[in-house]
């Protein structure tokens, strides 16, 4: 394994983050090893590794520096994140994080719900989604091991991230997709300057090689090698949140998952807000969704059993893993919480992203309209309470992605002329008034 014989274990040099990360740690068997190894799973069992804290020191450390001399980014807690080297963070993530938290009145109508909010990571930067907050991570890590190429395979929103951020930070980026991707992410990767290689296979095939790949030649892949740092990133979500409700953390997110990372960490982070004492969050409960064509996280939280792995046939292309990597952890972190799942038909996901469109002027991608439909279903079957505050991540843009949306019928061409126009508004007023009723 090139993990094992290529260790880094020679510290970054310049000075240091505020960071308390102290160790590399696998939460099945208690392995522990220095945070500079570059290993990423467990040499004894095989499952990923997690990244530890000293949550005294970190306690204190955060006590120590008032929120007005914190960056607005997703370094804001730089103390709870893995990066130590100051150099390296300076250079990614500068203008990722800090996306909107929406009091979504005229959605949260439609559905039934008072208190609900959007948080808009669909508006993330550089590249519109949340993942700016993970690949960040992960770059920052690349440059922190001196390294300046760095891999990834993607289910969409990866891909643009690591062009993007491995761009602004001077490295090569090489992006795999699996056969099913949606167009307009692979030629953002392109224009952002990135090598993208399409795999004949779905995401779990394209997985499973890039692991190989990267492991053969030593590259490091944001989401494989670099994955105990990259998911880090996601708890970014969960500090923000709580902060922008005034530190009072919501009943409920709801959360799309693909390979579990979001919703994973966002259960990591609101205990280390305990832990760390900023706020309570114990009674924060953690929901999933997920496409009915691929949804085995959500089919285990609903059947109360195991993880089953699924073979996706889903339009939501971004949330399409059928072997979701980190999904025990995720239905851990639901039954943990008290929460639930919800899925959604790709003809419900595409009305959903309609809904969010029209209420609150939020255009999304078939993931954020998962989010939505889910919330729905969620209000519908009692799980979730009229007043309740509730937080719907919307984790990418519609922009992305709208060459993919189903066709809608196109008005005819009419002549540039009053007449023509007249009787054309007449019917757009006519069709809005029932719209309304
Ligand atoms: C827009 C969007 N939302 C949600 C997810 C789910 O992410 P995770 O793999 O963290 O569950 C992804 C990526 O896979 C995504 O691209
Ligand atoms: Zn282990």
């Amino acid at each position: 394994m090139s993990d094992a014989v290529d260790p880094h274990l020679e510290a970054p040099a310049g000075p240091h983050t505020r960071s308390c990360a102290t160790e590399l740690v696998c939460r099945d068997c208690g392995y522990r090893t220095p945070l500079l190894d570059r290993a990423f799973k467990c040499p004894a069992c095989g499952e990923g590794l997690d990244i530890d804290y000293d949550y005294e020191r970190a306690k204190e450390a955060i006590a120590a520096r008032p929120l007005g001399e914190r960056p607005l980014n997703i370094w804001r807690f730089e103390e709870l994140l893995p990066i130590t080297s100051q150099r390296a963070q300076a250079r990614v993530g500068q203008v990722s994080g800090q996306t909107p938290l929406i009091h979504a009145e005229r959605l949260g109508a439609e559905l039934g719900l008072n208190r609900l909010y959007i948080k808009d990571d669909s508006t993330n930067r550089p590249t519109l989604s949340y993942k700016d907050r993970v690949v960040g991570m992960a770059i920052a890590r690349l440059l922190e091991l001196d390294k300046d190429e760095v891999g990834c395979v993607s289910t969409g929103n990866v891909g643009t991230a690591v062009s993007a951020l491995a761009a602004a930070a001077g490295a090569r980026a090489y992006v795999f997709y699996p056969g099913n991707m949606e167009k307009g992410k692979a030629k953002a990767c392109r224009a952002l300057g990135a090598q993208v290689c399409q795999l004949d296979g779905n995401y779990d095939q394209a997985n499973r090689a890039c692991r190989e790949l990267s492991l053969s030649s030593g590259i490091e892949f944001a989401n494989i090698t670099l994955r105990p740092f990259y998911a880090e990133g996601a708890k970014t979500m969960a500090f923000e949140v709580v902060e922008q409700l005034d530190w009072h953390s919501p009943d409920h997110f709801v959360i799309p998952a693909a390979g579990g990372t979001l919703s994973s960490r966002v259960h990591k982070g609101l205990d280390e807000l305990e832990t760390v004492g900023l706020a309570a969050t114990a009674a924060t409960k953690i929901n999933i969704a997920q496409a009915s064509g691929c949804s085995p996280i959500a089919t285990a939280i609903r059947g109360g059993g195991e993880l089953e792995p699924q073979t996706p046939e889903t339009a939501a292309h971004s949330i399409a893993i059928g072997a979701p990597g980190d999904g025990n952890l995720v239905i851990d972190a639901v039954r943990r919480r008290g929460g639930w799942a919800a899925t959604a038909t790709d003809p419900e996901i595409f009305e959903a992203i309609d809904l969010l469109g029209r209420t609150e002027g939020l255009l999304t991608e078939p993931a954020g309209g998962t989010t939505i439909a889910a919330t729905a279903r969620l209000a519908q079957e009692g799980k979730i309470g009229p007043d309740e505050v509730v937080v719907a991540a919307i984790t990418g843009n519609g922009l992305k992605t709208l060459a993919d949306h189903p066709e809608k019928p196109w008005p005819e061409m009419v002549p540039a002329n009053v007449e023509a126009m007249g009787e054309v508004l007449a019917e757009f007023r006519a069709s809005a008034a029932t719209a309304l009723h």
